[in-house]
């Protein structure tokens, strides 16, 4: 393995710290971090919004830094994350306002930013009621009906409404959301309005929890998807729950534990007592809502894929078999689906980089073990789902593994020999799914690999450089690429690629490819006619551009209009727990979108056959 210097980068305030390889960019070493910068210009150094302060270490300013920051800012340290290059090691400053997760209260759409009207579903109002006299012996409920308005109560509540009321001389915070008394709390409480956005992935679930009245977020955890016992991918969940209902439950079981688990983590992390989380979004792709909700997914698993549910559910956070650690009669909104293999993560998705308000033809690709694909043109939405695999996750990879400590995440010929970058500066014990592309990105430039996906012999490329040429290795009748010896691996083995990797990818890739050549080719548009590419998700956001593009997994277009939005996800379950106007247009969008079902087009075998192949160039 070549051991190539790497640079330790340290991000403030958040303290975390990665390991790059030298002229890795300040935004990469950033994603890397879980710090997504805003990129609205695709990376052009044009927009000036993905600038940081370099506290310490060597980043020399590029051109367009010049352009857009005085010599006294320069001399300060500030730079344009997407322009500046690591060549050691750093301390970098983030400003709250070049990220794009923390941007809370803002969407992106093709570039602009719209301010989000922060208005959540919870409202807390302090009122001080009048006691019950001879003269006004209205009933305690109507008391506060005539402050409030109409409203409905669960029994549950309704039983300790009168003693709260009385405890505290009928003055007190009345907690409402969307018509619903969820609680009458002594004092004044207002500023203590909590709620909690999940993101609940397949693999990942990601809460992040809110402040209600500001939209601002307070903090963030995650945690794996604990139904990974079940099988990693959406079919191993559905076949599991097709077997018996006691797979459902306990399948939905741990989805919760986990959920509380978080919810606990965040509320003492941050101070806030559970009691005042109101209210909990969930956006999930439709298998994952389904078993949140104890539903089984069983017929997603055949023909026509109908799901239980579309639209989205309203429910109580303590209906039976939810039971949230949150306020006893808080809310829950599970996101709308669009069809049995589009989910409310997509519709939550759609929601955050504001599809639903652009006049552009833009794609939005979540790549992952199911690549979700979202095109909008003329203002119309169509959907679809590829199902990958878990190739990507580094799953049927022989070497393969998450994008955990150990991992090979990165690699690069740098003209002489590859490079790769470790998570954790650790010594490698396995490949994540973006050093894959970037390997087999660079083997095809190499001419390694050819555009059918074999590997070729040594022999076979002349011009080879040596030490790329030590690193194939024949064994029965195929070549295999060294990542690195035993004597360098952290599990004592050598690390390969092997051919059978390499057909894994061209799956993988060629699933997701030839969904988005059908959804243009539907519209006779091709990717020339989009203006822009929106990659979305825990992957996508890690993949270097110009290699996906080279493997084919994205059409090859100028990398300015290939942009990462980050967790769209996420952001989207936080939309819509802070904002009542964009959860009202997340049901628009869910009942407007087309689902177009890949599977049921003519075309989609001969497609998915010419986009295993990989690009000549
Ligand atoms: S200037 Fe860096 S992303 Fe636009």
């Amino acid at each position: 393995m070549s051991l190539a210097p790497e640079f330790k980068v340290v991000f403030q305030p958040s303290g975390r710290m990665v390991y790059v390889l030298a002229d890795t960019t300040v935004f990469e070493a950033a994603a890397r971090a879980g710090l997504m910068l805003q990129t609205p210009c695709g990376g052009r150094g044009s927009c000036g919004k993905c600038r940081v302060r370099v506290v310490a270490g060597d980043v020399a300013p590029s051109a367009a830094c010049r352009q857009f920051f005085s010599a006294a800012e320069l001399q300060q340290g500030m730079r344009l994350g997407c322009q500046v290059r690591l060549v050691s090691d750093a301390v970098i400053d983030v400003p709250a306002a070049s990220l794009y997760e923390s941007a809370a209260a803002r969407i992106l759409t093709d570039g602009q930013a719209h301010d989000l009207h922060v208005q959540a579903m919870v409202e807390k109002t302090w009122v001080q009621l009048a006691a019950p006299t001879m003269a006004d012996p209205a009933a305690d409920l109507m008391r506060l009906e005539r402050v409030l308005g109409p409203l409905r109560i669960k029994l549950s509540l309704l039983r300790q409404l009168p003693a709260k009321l009385r405890a505290n001389n009928y003055g007190g915070t009345a907690v409402v959301c969307n018509g619903d008394l969820l609680d009458f709390e002594p004092g004044d409480t207002t500023s203590s309005s909590f709620g909690v956005a999940f993101d609940l992935g397949t693999t990942t679930i990601v809460a992040v929890l809110l402040d209600l009245n500001s939209g601002a977020e307070i903090g963030v955890a995650a945690t794996m998807n604990p139904q990974v016992n079940n099988g990693d991918d959406v079919i191993s969940r559905i076949c599991a729950a097709r077997d018996s209902q006691a797979n459902i439950t306990a399948m939905q079981d741990a989805v919760i534990q986990a959920c509380n688990a978080l919810i606990r983590q965040l509320s003492r992390d941050h101070g806030v007592q559970p009691r005042h989380i109101y209210e909990v979004t969930i956006a999930g792709n439709t298998t994952m809502q389904h078993l949140f909700c104890g539903i089984t997914p069983a017929a997603l698993g055949e023909m026509p894929f109908a799901p239980a549910f579309s639209r989205a559910l309203v429910l109580w956070a303590c209906e039976a078999g939810i039971r949230l650690e949150v306020n006893e009669h808080a809310r829950l909104y599970v996101f709308p689906n669009i069809g049995g293999f589009i989910g409310g993560d997509t519709v939550a998705g759609i929601l955050a980089t504001g599809l639903w308000d652009c006049k552009d033809t833009v794609l939005l690709v979540d790549i992952g073990t199911n690549g979700e694909i979202a095109l909008l043109h003329q203002g119309k939405i169509s959907t679809a789902s590829a199902a990958a695999g878990p190739a990507f996750e580094g799953a049927r990879i022989v070497n393969g593994m998450r994008a955990t400590s150990g991992a090979i995440e990165k690699v690069v010929f740098n003209g002489n020999d590859l490079q790769m970058n470790v998570i954790g500066n650790a010594l490698p014990i396995g490949m994540c799914g973006t050093a894959l592309i970037d390997l087999v990105a660079e083997l095809l430039r190499l001419e390694v690999i050819d555009c059918t996906g074999r590997i070729v012999t040594a022999d076979e490329v002349p011009q080879l450089p040596e030490a790329i040429r030590q690193r194939l290795h024949e064994a029965d009748a195929q070549v295999n690429v060294l990542l690195c010896s035993a004597a360098d691996s952290g599990t004592g083995e050598a690390l390969y690629l092997y051919q059978k990797d390499v057909r894994e990818l061209q799956l993988a890739s060629g699933a997701i490819r030839a969904g988005i050549n059908i959804m243009l080719s539907r519209l006779n548009l091709t990717a020339d006619d989009l203006d822009s590419v929106l990659l979305a998700g825990g992957f996508g956001n890690f993949i270097r551009r110009r290699n996906a593009c080279r493997i084919g997994l994205l059409p090859a277009l100028p990398l300015a209009r290939i942009r990462f939005v980050g967790n769209a996800a996420s952001a989207g379950a936080k939309a819509a727990l802070v904002s009542r106007k964009l959860r009202a247009i997340a049901e628009q969008v869910a009942t407007a979108a087309e689902h177009v079902d890949l599977s049921m087009d003519a075309e989609f075998q001969m497609e998915f056959a010419m986009a295993m192949m990989f690009p000549q160039q």
